[in-house]
């Protein structure tokens, strides 16, 4: 297994603490996406919307990254061929666990963005609606995260990844949000043997060969240990 392509969601986080968006008490069951989680939300509630981040942003910052981030950064660091992680999530516990090159298609909560200028920077733990960008001074700043309706991040990167895959992961994610829900069959069709690793069956279950059913801080470091020893 030479090329490995990693897609990481909201589960790989949940036994670190940090919330996921649609089990019992995700966090979409607590707000409304159109309100946090869209540009016509933010157009008009900028305060609410930079505080739905500012909290999240804070809680990300403390949390710490669990045995399922730390056996990918180990896959990363002891397996033969490229391993790349690609993921949802917009906490930074793949970097905190070790990781390098992680491409984060949905933004970062630890950085800012502004919408005059195009300017990235990183994020200050709160952010007001009148933030000045440091770079145009507009008042027009707000996190650098994909919000439903825009593009995400580096897609280009990710499908030419996910065509030289000899095997693709999806960890901790629903299958219910697009375009990541399609990278197992992007995957499949370059000929990538494709693995589930969830808490339980995700809505694209039927795309993968494998799938490996448990708690991620339990059955990614067994995958791991299985792909290291070349039993995968
Ligand atoms: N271990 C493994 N998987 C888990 C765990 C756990 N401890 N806890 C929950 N899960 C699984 C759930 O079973 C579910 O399938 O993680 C998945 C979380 O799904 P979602 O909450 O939908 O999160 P995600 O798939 O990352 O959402 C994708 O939707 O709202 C947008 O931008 C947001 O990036 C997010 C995208």
């Amino acid at each position: 297994m030479d090329k490995i392509v990693i897609l990481t969601g909201a589960g790989i986080s949940a036994e670190s603490g940090l919330g996921t968006f649609r089990d019992e008490d995700g966090l979409w069951t607590r707000y409304p996406i159109e309100d946090v989680a869209t540009p016509e939300g933010f157009a008009r509630n900028p305060a609410l919307v930079q505080e739905f981040y500012n909290q999240r942003r804070v809680q990300a910052a403390r949390a710490q990254p669990n045995a399922a981030h730390r056996a990918l950064a180990q896959l990363q660091a002891q397996h033969g061929g490229e391993v790349v992680i690609v993921t949802q999530n917009v906490d930074g516990l793949h970097e905190k666990g070790g990781a390098t090159g992680v491409i984060h298609m949905h933004g970062e909560l630890a950085r800012a963005l502004c919408n005059a200028c195009g300017h990235r920077w990183d994020a200050p733990d709160t952010m007001a609606p009148d933030d000045p960008c440091p770079a145009c001074a507009a008042p027009a700043t707000r996190p650098d995260v994909v919000w439903f309706g825009e593009m995400p991040y580096r897609m280009d990167e990710i499908f030419a990844h996910l065509a030289q895959a000899d095997l693709f992961a999806a960890i901790g994610t629903s299958g219910n949000v697009y375009p990541a829900a399609g990278f197992v069959q992007e995957a499949a069709l370059a000929g990538a043997h494709t693995v589930e690793l969830n808490l339980e069956p995700s809505v694209t279950v039927s795309d993968f060969a494998e799938t490996r059913f448990g708690p991620a801080s339990e059955i990614v470091p067994d995958w791991v240990a299985a792909v290291l020893a070349g039993r995968v």
